[in-house]
């Protein structure tokens, strides 16, 4: 299924879906690798891409480049990283403890600093290191989440964040969820990835996931649906209860 703006996929089940990311995301790596010689994956947090994670650390162990992938994310709560609620910690112990990648490649965003204001600003410095003399970063690949509100990475409704025009990484404060101080990258930081994948699934993400396709996007509203990229492909992998908005029934 296509709309104006992105690839969608539907699937029976949160495993069937994460499966065929998984093996879309693979072989996406291995052109980027073949092509550059590295390839850039921002990785989302939450619990949905659990399954995903546990997934390519069980069947491609040993098959994916790793020591030429480096990993990012696209939003982290700010707290310490052997925290539940890190998304750092999740991706460490569902994939990237499992996998033989070098330390050295993976980028968690910083939450040991006091100000939330001062760890942006780091992160940012270091993708500026590694996205050189750019103005906006193009990951190769971007996994991303939605919440039932519309929220991608950390970017909520209402945030003034959503209107960073020249930051690529935020310090956010979301009273209405725990944790409520948060990192995340900036909306053109997402749009100019080159392949984002939304992985969605559950009846309660549905209205949601119906929202993101909106067009013209209601950002205010519903960031997920400002995520239009500015050259790169957006495709979304849902379960059916996620797509049951935008399925019409046969
Ligand atoms: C986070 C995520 C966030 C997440 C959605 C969906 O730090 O919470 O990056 O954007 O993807 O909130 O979360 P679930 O997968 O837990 O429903």
């Amino acid at each position: 299924m296509r709309t104006a703006s992105a690839e969608i996929h539907v699937y029976p089940d949160l495993p069937t879906a994460s499966r065929a990311l998984a093996e879309r995301l693979v072989g996406q790596l291995h052109e980027v690798v073949g092509r550059k010689n590295r390839c850039t994956l921002v990785l989302a947090g939450g619990s949905t891409p659990q399954s995903l994670y546990d997934y390519l650390a069980a069947e491609y162990a040993e098959t994916i480049p790793w020591e030429h992938v480096h990993i990012f994310w696209g939003d982290e709560r700010f707290v310490p990283p052997v925290d539940a609620s890190s998304n750092a910690r999740m991706a460490r112990e569902a994939l990237l403890d499992h996998v033989p990648i070098p330390r050295k490649n993976i980028h968690p965003m910083p939450t040991d600093y006091d100000d939330p204001e001062v760890a942006a600003r780091a992160y940012e410095e270091m993708l500026r290191g590694v996205f050189d003399g750019v103005a906006w970063p193009a990951f190769d690949l971007m996994l991303l989440g939605l919440g039932a509100d519309g929220h991608t990475a950390s970017l909520f409704p209402g945030s003034v964040a959503l209107k960073e025009s020249e930051r690529w990484v935020a310090p956010v404060e979301v009273p209405s969820v725990e944790p409520p101080r948060r990192l995340t990258l900036t909306l053109p930081a997402l749009n100019h990835a080159e392949q984002v994948h939304f992985l969605v699934f559950g009846a309660e993400k549905a209205d949601a996931v119906e929202c993101a396709q909106v067009d013209p996007p209601n950002v205010e509203r519903c960031p997920a649906s400002a995520v239009r990229l500015v050259h790169g492909t957006l495709t979304w992998w849902l379960d059916a209860e996620a797509a049951s908005r935008i399925v019409k029934e046969k």
